[in-house]
């Protein structure tokens, strides 16, 4: 299927940068910004709607080396929300920037910056539609484990044992305005420590933030 060939496509860019003697942190990047640009996934282009019909994003990226992190929520405007992740990581004196405000420092960045409607496929309208109409009849049917889920994370460690992860999504089908998941809580849906580890978390975020998931010692 597309979806696998987007995801060989994802380890190659990764790969790409780790074979030319490039950064952890510049390789996961890399992947995951194919990923974002992929309708198949959940995160960029092909993200999911919540209840408004709208896009809210998020997304986040951590050195494993200098414990360094940038991450971004609820955006609606930046094309790759992990490359306004790196942004806020290099340059923004903040580990997390939410909202129009982080809209506006990726486009002040020079990032990117599409209409809210780039990012709607015709897949997430539909599933948009039917999880609507089955809470509207009071139907409690499970969605697909591929309808509900899908964000993208990459994790790396290059020729220097360096580690970093990375991740974004578009959260779930249906969410509520202003949900802001896991993706882009350090040690939540994002973690990576050299010596530890590296690790992108996709599924239900509200259980991997109570958990802490992706926190390693
Ligand atoms: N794990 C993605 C989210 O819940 O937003």
């Amino acid at each position: 299927s597309e979806s696998r060939l987007h995801l060989a496509d994802a380890l190659r860019a990764g790969w790409r940068v780790l074979s030319a003697d490039g950064s952890a942190l510049d390789a996961v990047q890399a992947a995951v910004v194919v990923l974002e640009d992929s309708p198949h996934f959940n995160a960029g282009h092909g993200a999911a709607l919540n209840e408004a019909s709208e896009h809210e994003l998020d997304a986040s990226i951590m050195d494993g080396a200098s414990l360094a992190a940038g991450a971004v929520c609820a955006v609606r405007r930046i094309r790759n929300p992990v490359i306004a992740a790196r942004a806020v990581l290099d340059r923004a004196q903040a580990v997390l920037l939410a909202g129009t405000a982080a809209d506006d420092f990726a486009e002040r960045q020079g990032l990117a910056m599409v209409q809210p409607d780039y990012f709607t496929t015709q897949r997430r309208v539909e599933a948009l539609r039917v999880v609507q109409a089955r809470m509207a009849s009071g139907i409690a049917q499970q969605s697909s484990e591929a309808e509900k889920h899908g964000t993208v994370g990459a994790v790396a460690r290059d020729i220097h044992g360096h580690l970093a992860a990375a991740t974004s999504t578009g959260g779930f089908n249906n969410k509520p305005s202003g949900r802001v998941g896991d993706g882009p809580i350090i040690g939540a849906g994002t973690y990576a420590k050299d010596g530890a580890c590296a690790v992108s978390c996709t599924g239900q975020g509200e259980i991997f933030i109570r958990r802490v998931a992706a926190y390693g010692l």
